[in-house]
């Protein structure tokens, strides 16, 4: 094995168990008798070559804190040649033989586009809350997301109820539905409004449907009414859609962003222990001279896919969840 020296950074937004993976790259490395730098603040610290020795003592007590030790960004220098470039130069400089990142289809991208540059093995470990990575049954971080979603929809079902209210809570995922039909389901939500089940041409038919079923409920005495609804799906997101029910349908809705703390808060067993497979994964691939690919797992089984293959976004939120909600829903009904 000639393999002396690893590097690893987290990039793109933050998910939790970014820390875990971390964690788990430089103690397989340790085993493996690798040495492993971090670099900081996603490809930034690639370009601007900020990086930190990592050992077993840096990476002790952050396996169930959430963000990441090594910070994050997103770095458009990476879509251009003198951002690689640079990046190319540190890690000579640093004489990395190989490199890990933890991140989404972004990150990827920028992974893809560096192993073009350099002559080093590269791997991708899937860390995103939004699950949209293709190949892998689940990504780093989204099921600590769902949970956080539903933990704040619970909530907002109490005052929902108590002041007989209807609630749009509109979710994370960037341009997928997991998180949004995970926690709908989850929540027992009245309606979940996601890519799966909409499009834009439908907005018109959408809104009067949404209406007829809200009065109905509300004429069945249903104290409260939830609406989940992905992010960029609805021109104008929540607050627009509970606009337009009030000037069209004369219907009161309260709009609700969750926003950003579904990115933060302490990993789930889930994603701790998916984080650790995932980061012994990686370094033994890079072991075994592979490069150019995302570490998975497919029912319960580790696997690689190509890097090229996790970022094009053909998988959807699976069908049977759609069905079930679609079932349930023309049962609420009657
Ligand atoms: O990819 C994670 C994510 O939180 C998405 O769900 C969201 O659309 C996006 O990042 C927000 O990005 P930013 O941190 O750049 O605002």
């Amino acid at each position: 094995m000639t393999m002396k020296k690893i590097a690893v950074l987290t990039s793109g937004g933050d998910a939790p168990g970014m820390n875990a993976a971390i964690r788990s790259v430089v103690l397989a490395a340790h085993h493996y008798k690798l040495e492993t730098i971090g670099f900081f603040s996603g490809y930034n610290g690639l370009i601007e070559d900020n990086s930190t020795k990592l050992t077993p003592s840096s990476v002790n007590g952050i396996i169930h804190r959430g963000g990441t030790i090594l910070k994050s960004a997103r770095c458009p220098a990476m879509l251009f040649e003198e951002g690689l470039k640079k990046a190319v130069e540190t890690l000579q400089k640093e004489k990395v033989d190989a490199l890990i990142v933890i991140g989404g289809d972004g990150s990827f991208n920028g992974l893809l586009a560096l192993n073009n540059h350099w002559s080093g093995q590269v791997i991708g470990i899937p860390g995103t809350i939004d699950n949209d990575i293709d190949g892998t049954d689940f990504t780093i971080g989204f099921s600590t997301a769902v949970n956080t979603g539903i933990e704040a929809i619970d909530k907002i079902r109490d005052t929902a109820e108590a002041f007989e209210r209807i609630f749009i809570v509109e979710l994370m995922g960037k341009h997928s539905g997991h998180i949004t039909f995970n926690v709908g389901i989850a929540c027992a939500a009245e309606q979940i409004l996601s890519f799966e089940n909409f499009s834009q041409e439908d907005e018109q038919e959408k809104l009067n449907h949404l209406a007829i079923e809200i009065k109905q409920a509300q004429q069945n005495r249903h104290a409260s009414y939830i609406i989940v609804i992905a992010e960029n799906l609805w021109p104008g997101g929540a607050t627009q859609l509970a606009k337009q029910l009030k000037q069209t349908e004369n219907i009161d809705c309260t709009a609700c962003i969750l926003g950003y703390i579904q990115r933060g808060g302490s990993p789930v067993a889930k994603d701790r222990i998916l984080a650790t497979k995932m980061g012994v994964a990686a370094v033994q691939e890079l072991i075994a001279g592979n490069s150019n690919v995302m570490v998975a797992e497919r029912n319960n089984q580790l696997l690689t896919v190509p890097l090229s293959v996790a970022i094009q976004h053909v998988e959807k939120v699976s069908e049977n969840l759609v069905s079930a909600q679609e079932n349930i829903l023309a049962l609420t009904a009657q």
